[in-house]
């Protein structure tokens, strides 16, 4: 009796046993098997501590190990610093905000694309581009291309391709951390809702017929943020801004925007994204045309700058550089009265064929359309390609790179063929040379 119990039990038990193990096999259990060979066995095992960390807190291990039983994965993962020292530490904090978990998951999960992309699978062509959807849903995708040589996704540098090959996976080591829209946006709303909280709402500003000057009217009352009714060309200071740069009395208190912040944000972006050095340079020296720019955004305008790079500026002469003023007129030729990214300019060249863009340097517009799968601006010996879209946005001002300095097509018709400055110029010549022309 006795032994027969124990019998039934024993083969209740090897049963039961058998069963268990044959269900962990099957990956659609709610809490999937992760192979110790696995990708993310080795992430959380890796050098790359502060994106391991940072996955455990966002909660993303399951999901994660649910996405390597269906499919390989790809991890773009940003070296430590880019996480630690690199990251905007108001950012990092907006981001470990328990009420922000969606951020950081967008974040992460936009570091990762759902299939097997290798070194090997970079496009040899500089010319071309390959997009990848990430895994998380709804953001756009990523840009994996070849520049000077040098593996890129997105706006960020693969410092160690093909760093962690595994049978579900592949992990490349990056300098930077990519940060999807959605997420920029999230943070950026929040940022400005704060600013914009602490401001006492302004009558909608009202323009005089008589004098075209704005009027004040309190009873009109506008939420924050609404676009200013005058075009921005009459916000603009007077002359070829060389005048000095505007008192901050008037404008102080009741700015919606902190533009100032701004400009100085996306001028940093622009030195820490690399090869842009000339133009920042300029803008950090100009500090009137600087003070232009952030004094528009705070009085509620957006603006769309066309980042001309190192390599363009470089090509540009001493003659194109000699007529006083002549760094603003550029500049003002590069800047855009409206808010523009990659994605609004592509799809209206895409959709219309040629797009007039109005730009800062009345009346000059810059022309747009699609070419090789991209935007290009301007015409022949003046144009430029869209070469690094996106480099910064934040909802007001926005930053494309392109390969090319820009002209009126009219300048470049007159202007003379100047010979090239032959010595290369080197960070901060431009600059020079600008500065013995205004005497600065
Ligand atoms: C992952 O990639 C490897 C190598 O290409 C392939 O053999 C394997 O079947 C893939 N795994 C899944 C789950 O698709
Ligand atoms: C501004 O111009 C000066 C003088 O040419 C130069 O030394 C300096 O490096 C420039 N500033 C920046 C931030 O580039």
């Amino acid at each position: 009796m006795d032994l027969q119990i124990y019998g039934f039990s024993f083969t209740l038990i090897l049963f039961f046993s058998i069963n268990n193990a044959t269900l962990q096999e099957k990956p659609s259990t709610t809490s999937p098997q992760i192979n110790s060979n696995s990708v993310l066995v080795a992430l959380l095992d890796s050098h790359y501590t502060e994106l391991s960390e940072l996955v455990e807190k966002a909660l993303l291990l399951q999901t994660l190990e649910e996405a390597v039983t269906k499919h390989n994965i790809t991890i773009f993962a940003p070296k430590n610093e880019a996480l630690e020292r690199d990251l905007d530490p108001e950012f990092k904090r907006f981001l470990l905000e328990p009420g922000n978990l969606k951020s950081l998951q967008s974040l992460l999960l936009f570091h990762m694309i759902p299939n097997r992309f290798q070194s090997n699978n970079w496009p040899k062509n500089e010319q071309k581009t390959r997009r990848r959807s990430t895994l998380c849903p709804g953001e756009e995708q990523l840009n994996v291309f070849q520049k000077s040589g040098e593996k890129m996704v997105s706006i960020s540098k693969i410092i160690h391709p093909d760093d962690i090959i595994k049978p579900d996976g592949i992990i490349h080591g990056i300098e930077s951390v990519l940060i999807p829209k959605s997420v920029q946006q999230d943070f950026n709303t929040r940022r400005s809702l704060r600013s914009i909280s602490a401001v006492i709402p302004q009558g909608a500003p009202e323009v005089d017929p008589r004098t075209n000057r704005l009027k004040k009217n309190p009873k009109t009352q506008v939420p924050a943020g609404a676009p200013p009714v005058l075009p921005i060309y009459s916000a603009m200071a007077p002359g070829p801004s060389l005048a000095p740069a505007p008192a901050p009395g008037p404008g102080g208190p009741h700015h919606h925007f902190d533009g100032e912040t701004q400009v100085k944000d996306f001028i940093q972006t622009l030195l820490h994204y690399g090869g842009y050095n000339e133009l920042a340079d300029i803008l950090v020296n100009l500090t009137s045309l600087a003070t232009e720019m952030g004094r528009l955004v705070s009085e509620g305008y957006v603006l769309t700058v066309l980042a001309p790079n190192d390599e363009a500026m470089a090509k540009l002469t001493t003659d194109q550089l000699s007529e006083p003023g002549a760094p603003e007129q550029i500049m003002y030729y590069h800047i855009i009265p409206e808010y523009q990214t990659e994605e609004s300019m592509y799809n209206s060249v895409r959709r219309f064929g040629k797009v007039k863009y109005d730009t800062l340097r009345l009346p000059h517009k810059v022309v747009a359309e699609e070419a090789d799968g991209s935007v290009k601006f301007g015409f022949d010996e003046g144009s430029a390609y869209l070469f690094d879209p996106d480099i910064y946005t934040d909802g007001r001002i926005s930053v494309q790179g392109i390969d090319g300095v820009l002209f009126p097509v009219e300048e470049i018709k007159v202007a003379p063929k100047a010979a090239p400055v032959v010595a290369k110029p080197r960070r901060g010549k431009l600059m020079e040379v600008a500065c013995s022309v205004l005497g600065c």
